[in-house]
């Protein structure tokens, strides 16, 4: 038998002040579309905002409903959309911003496994990765170069 390792390496940034200016402004526009949230049943709110390659900022905020499992993340709200309504931009940068109406969320707020998944299909259609940023309410913000430090080990299409 054998080992294998998996390296993952993470760049933090102590607050969104410490942010690049486009990618804090990106941020800025993720917390504002966060406020879109329809989250009657969680009461968390997430807001996501994503740079193409074509300058175009597109935007996401989870969507709710009383059957639980129809509902959608920020996340993939916003990535679906991408690939809807420009399926040949390539996303450059993704942020993410949570925030619960109930307490408040301090630390980052990765996102869930199946948009990892749907993050993932993007990235390897693109053939180029995404830079992904993600934070709670306030405090330290994660960034990642690409999906794959979030996903190891991942399902792509060459396996069917
Ligand atoms: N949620 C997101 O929008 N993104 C994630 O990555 C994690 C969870 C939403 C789904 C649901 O509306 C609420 O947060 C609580 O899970």
């Amino acid at each position: 038998m054998k080992n294998i390792q998996v390296n993952t390496t993470f760049t933090v940034y102590q607050s969104v002040d410490e942010l690049p200016i486009d990618v804090k402004e990106l941020m800025y526009k993720a917390i504002e579309v966060r406020k879109n949230a329809y989250a009657p049943y969680s009461k968390f709110r997430v807001g996501s905002a994503l740079l193409l390659d074509n300058e175009k900022i597109v935007l996401g905020s989870n969507q709710e409903n009383a059957a639980y499992p129809s509902g959608l993340c920020a996340e993939r709200v916003a990535i679906f959309q991408s690939g809807a309504v420009y399926p040949d931009a390539k996303i450059l940068k993704m942020v993410i911003s949570a925030a619960s109406d109930v307490n408040k969320t301090v630390t980052p707020i990765p996102p869930c496994g199946s948009c990892r998944q749907s993050i993932f299909e993007y990235e390897f259609k693109q053939n180029a990765p995404i830079e992904i940023y993600f934070m709670g309410e306030s405090g330290e913000v994660y960034k990642s170069d690409s999906i794959k430090n979030l996903l190891p080990l991942s399902f792509d299409k060459n396996f069917l």
